[in-house]
């Protein structure tokens, strides 16, 4: 079956112990499309994103991923990258790039089933789109944070998804290290055609990348090109008045002042 969109959401709701996450969510990701999904700390990016993985149920409303329920996406699974928020590595244990890498098959050929050529083959594939080939038999301790992220994604990558899903992947990185994934990852968009969903609360710096962004703060407060929706209301509704925006180029960047309440504090909650 074909589909326009590789995400969908219509009237969404998501909650965790009754306390509402996400609240009537509805738009839809195109196939090929390089999205950033943006928001404060808490604002339900990383619930956006499981939900559409099927991680999480809705309590409300529609979601089809690849054109599916998400809770039966079955082989279609396979299609999905998906690197978390806070995906580690365990580097006291020793492993090489290339096994890291590899790893991402395990869903494919079983936690004890051999690692195979044709396998390693695969794994060297995955480092060569991220440029990380020369790498592949380094400790995976000995690397960079940037250069981890990308393994990272390598791994997700290795079984050739066409939706490719990030959470937060520039969250333990400086800011040359955080530019230079952005860049990489838009290069990734435009050479492979496959749809990226990107998520971050970087969102000056990810607007001058992303054909698309959804700004969030548990409601959709806007969605969108990034010229159309990034002006002072959306942010202003997304971070509170705490926001500071200030041009630079063709997209406005901010700086956020430290805001107390970003309007979760209301629900008794302490923090996300
Ligand atoms: N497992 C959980 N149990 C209870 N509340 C949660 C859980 N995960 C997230 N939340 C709450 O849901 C809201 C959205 O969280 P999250 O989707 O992680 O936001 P973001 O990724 O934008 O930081 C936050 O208020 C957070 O505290
Ligand atoms: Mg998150």
């Amino acid at each position: 079956m074909t589909h326009t969109y590789d995400i969908e959401f219509r009237d969404v709701s998501v909650s965790y112990d009754h306390l509402p996450a996400l609240e009537h969510i509805s738009f839809g990701i195109p196939t090929g499309s390089f999205w950033g999904i943006i928001g404060p700390n808490g604002s339900g990016k990383s619930t956006l994103v499981k939900t559409a993985l099927g991680l999480l149920k809705p309590a409300q409303g529609t979601v089809r991923t690849l054109g599916h329920d998400p809770a039966d996406l079955g082989s279609l699974r396979s299609r999905i990258g998906y690197v978390p928020q806070y995906a580690a590595l365990d580097f006291t244990f020793p492993l090489q790039v290339i096994d890291v890498v590899a790893m991402g098959l395990y869903g494919k050929i079983g936690l004890f089933r051999r690692v195979t050529r044709r396998h390693r083959l695969l794994a060297m594939e995955a480092l060569a789109r991220v440029q990380m080939q020369e790498f592949s038999e380094r400790q995976i301790s000995a690397l960079s944070g940037g250069q981890r992220q990308r393994v990272l994604i390598a791994r997700a990558l290795v079984v050739n998804p066409s939706l490719l899903i990030l959470d937060e992947p520039t969250a333990a990185l400086d800011h040359n290290s955080s530019e230079g994934l952005y860049d990489w990852i838009s290069t990734l968009h435009r050479e492979s055609g496959m749809t990226i969903i990107l998520v971050t609360h970087d969102i000056g710096v990810v607007s001058e990348h992303v054909d698309s962004i959804a700004c969030l703060n548990r409601t959709l407060v806007a969605h969108g090109r990034p010229e159309d929706v990034m002006h002072a209301p959306t942010i202003e509704n997304m971070y509170g008045c705490g926001a500071l925006l200030f041009g630079h180029g063709d997209v406005p960047h901010m700086v956020v002042r430290r805001n107390e309440d970003n309007g979760r504090s209301k629900n008794g909650e302490t923090g996300g």
